[in-house]
């Protein structure tokens, strides 16, 4: 059933490309120059009127969410909050029916987030799933709701359902920007064609994986990792740092790149890897600084670059490249390296991949 793959993990991994065109297969219609989602378009004035969209979600889902945030702010103008569903639902938020909640859960039992959505719902807002598994109790309690069609997810640390999460998230960005006018027919005819061709780069980004598998030797007896990325690429390296502590046990953080020197750049020393997400396009040369102030203090740089990269392959001690994309749509891309090297990390450190102490697929205690 690991379909020739040694682990769920590796095998949902490669998964991907089918994964990410499951979820937008009828839905992206290109040439029609349409996005086709029933739960958006019954609702649609819910979403074009709303004075904001808070999400809510749990670990990886949430992550999904702050993606979205970029998303839906950057393409749609919708002002965005993202939140734990465990602080939302104990901290008195404020809630009006003229806000839109969207909850995102791969297996849509997660306690926190059930409870988050009854509490939206009480306080009259329409709530809305992006959830994977069909039939689940999230997919139930919401008003309406869009399901990720990854196929099972096995493996107790999650990568289709993040990559998916992030594609219908933005198949509903695009559409409300549409909708919204913020796009003209072109610009969101443009945005389509590129999401298409999303597979097709996670495909090769998936081959830099004997070289991950390389660097991966290098580092497995680290005891500490930094991820570092900014805009759209925060989430990822917040997104990458889950991904190594929760199945290789390495304490990893993952941070704004900016941020660094405000605190963690005084843990950077010779023993302290720093996996940089550095495209082209998202602040790159303020990225470049942030490799420069690390290099100077010794630490080892593992930078995700776009093909063709120049500046950052000089300095960096390792580098993957995947394909260039759109800045919005990059995340789909960078994370996969960052999936990898987690994978071949815990599998050197004899941890169970698919499966690490202290864990649940579903989280259904609050
Ligand atoms: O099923 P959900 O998406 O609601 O689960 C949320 C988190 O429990 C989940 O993403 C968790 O963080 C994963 N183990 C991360 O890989």
């Amino acid at each position: 059933e690991k379909g020739g793959y040694d682990h769920f993990m590796l095998k949902e991994i490669y998964e991907q490309p089918r994964a990410i065109q499951d979820t937008y297969r009828g839905r992206l219609l290109a040439d029609q120059g349409l996005v086709r989602m029933a739960g958006i378009d019954n609702h649609l004035e819910k979403f074009t009127n709303a004075d904001r969209i808070i999400i809510v979600a749990c670990g990886t889902s949430w992550h999904a969410g702050l993606v979205a945030e970029y998303i839906f702010e950057d393409l749609a103008r919708i002002p965005v909050e993202v939140e734990y569903a465990s602080e939302f639902r104990y901290r008195n938020p404020v809630i009006t029916p003229n806000d839109v909640v969207i909850a995102i859960s791969q297996s849509g039992e997660t306690a926190d987030t059930l409870a988050a959505i009854k509490l939206a719902k009480e306080k009259g807002a329409f709530v809305f799933g992006v959830c994977n598994v069909v039939g689940s109790s999230i997919a139930r309690e919401t008003h309406a709701g869009a399901y990720t069609h990854a196929g099972p997810e096995i493996g107790v640390a999650s990568t289709k359902a993040f990559t998916t999460q992030i594609t219908v998230l933005t198949l509903i960005a695009l559409k409300l920007a549409k909708e919204k006018g913020v796009f003209s027919e072109s610009e969101f005819h443009e945005m389509l064609t590129q999401l298409e061709g999303v597979p097709a780069k996670v495909e090769r980004a998936l081959q830099s994986n004997d070289l991950i598998e390389a660097i991966a030797e290098v580092y497995k007896d680290s005891t500490n990792c930094l991820y570092l990325g900014r805009g759209y690429n925060f989430p990822v390296a917040l997104e990458g740092a889950l991904k190594l502590k929760e199945i290789s046990y390495i304490h990893a953080e993952g941070y704004p790149a900016a941020e660094m020197k405000h605190g963690p750049i005084a843990l950077i020393d010779e023993m302290m890897p720093v996996v940089v997400i550095a495209t082209r396009k998202g602040h790159y040369e303020k990225v470049v600084s942030n490799i420069q102030e690390i290099k100077s203090r010794q630490g080892k740089i593992i930078a995700v670059v776009f093909e063709g990269d120049e500046s950052v392959k000089e300095l960096a001690d390792h580098v993957v490249e995947v394909p260039a994309t759109s800045e919005p749509l990059s995340p789909l891309v960078t994370t996969i390296p960052l999936q990898l090297l987690s994978y071949h990390i815990a599998l050197m450190r004899g941890c169970n991949v698919d499966q690490p102490r202290n864990l649940a697929k579903s989280v259904t205690v609050e």
